[in-house]
């Protein structure tokens, strides 16, 4: 197995992926809102964030813009190519250094909020677990870890649970997703790395995003995302 299947698409697109990311549709009107609505009471001077596979830095530079101070946002990704263009768009700088969520350089505890936007369909079953142990890790108690991922049931009849998939890039070529069993996953993994499930949901489409009629229509057609907040109540048993 590979270790990081997708990578060659963010090495190889990083710079066509940063100009397209910061207003993507289903940023702005899907996992921003969401993650408003998830963590706006975390939205303040004493958060210590890490962001989990950062790409070029949009939630990084989001989180500066609602109060998170710069020197307490670390952003970490595989691609090198990708965390240069997260650099180069990121002023005043934050912590970008190039790790893999499996196995991260930081203290035990030196986080009170984790985030992972658009990351964990990336990694298999051994991966993420290797990921939530680590995440448990470096979250200080009562600690928040946030994600929001490709929804695997968006498609009933083509769900794939437990498998890689391929998918078309939109830079013309193919990139392979994990299609996790995200309900056991919350429910029933989660409590046994020491975190409790806050809260489960399939983000709705803003209505600001009517403004795009072509987009909204895809978007409004299936729940294409999932997302969760999970409290760090305890250790990995
Ligand atoms: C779709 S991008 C999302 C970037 C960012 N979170 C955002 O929403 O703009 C996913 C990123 O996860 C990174 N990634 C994938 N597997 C990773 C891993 N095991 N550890 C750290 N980063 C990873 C990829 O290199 C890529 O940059």
């Amino acid at each position: 197995m590979e270790l990081h299947r997708h990578r060659p698409a963010f090495d190889q697109h990083a710079h066509e992926y940063a100009n397209f990311a910061d207003t993507s549709f289903s940023w702005l009107y899907i996992e921003r809102p969401e993650m408003d609505y998830a963590l706006k009471d975390l939205y303040k001077e004493d958060t210590r964030v890490l962001e989990i596979g950062c790409g070029s830095g949009r939630i990084v530079r989001h989180f500066m813009e609602k109060g998170i101070p710069p020197e307490n946002i670390t952003g970490i990704d595989v691609s090198e190519e990708i965390l240069e263009e997260a650099r180069q768009r990121t002023k005043p700088p934050v912590n970008y250094l190039k790790s893999d969520a499996q196995n991260m350089p930081f203290e035990s505890e030196s986080f009170n909020l984790v985030t992972a936007n658009m990351v964990l369909h990336m990694l298999d079953d051994h991966q993420i677990l290797n990921t939530m142990r680590e995440i448990n890790r470096v979250l200080e108690p009562k600690g928040t870890f946030f994600f929001i991922c490709n929804n695997p049931y968006k498609d009933p009849n083509d769900t794939h649970i437990g498998e890689w998939v391929t998918r078309d890039t939109r830079w013309g070529d193919k990139m392979s997703v994990f299609q996790h069993d995200i309900g056991r996953l919350v429910s029933f993994t989660a409590p046994e790395y020491g975190f409790d499930l806050r809260y489960f949901g399939y983000p709705k489409v803003e209505q600001a995003g009517a403004q795009d009629p072509e987009s909204y229509t895809e978007y409004t057609s299936k729940q294409y995302r999932v997302s969760a907040l999970l409290v760090k109540t305890g250790e990995p048993r």
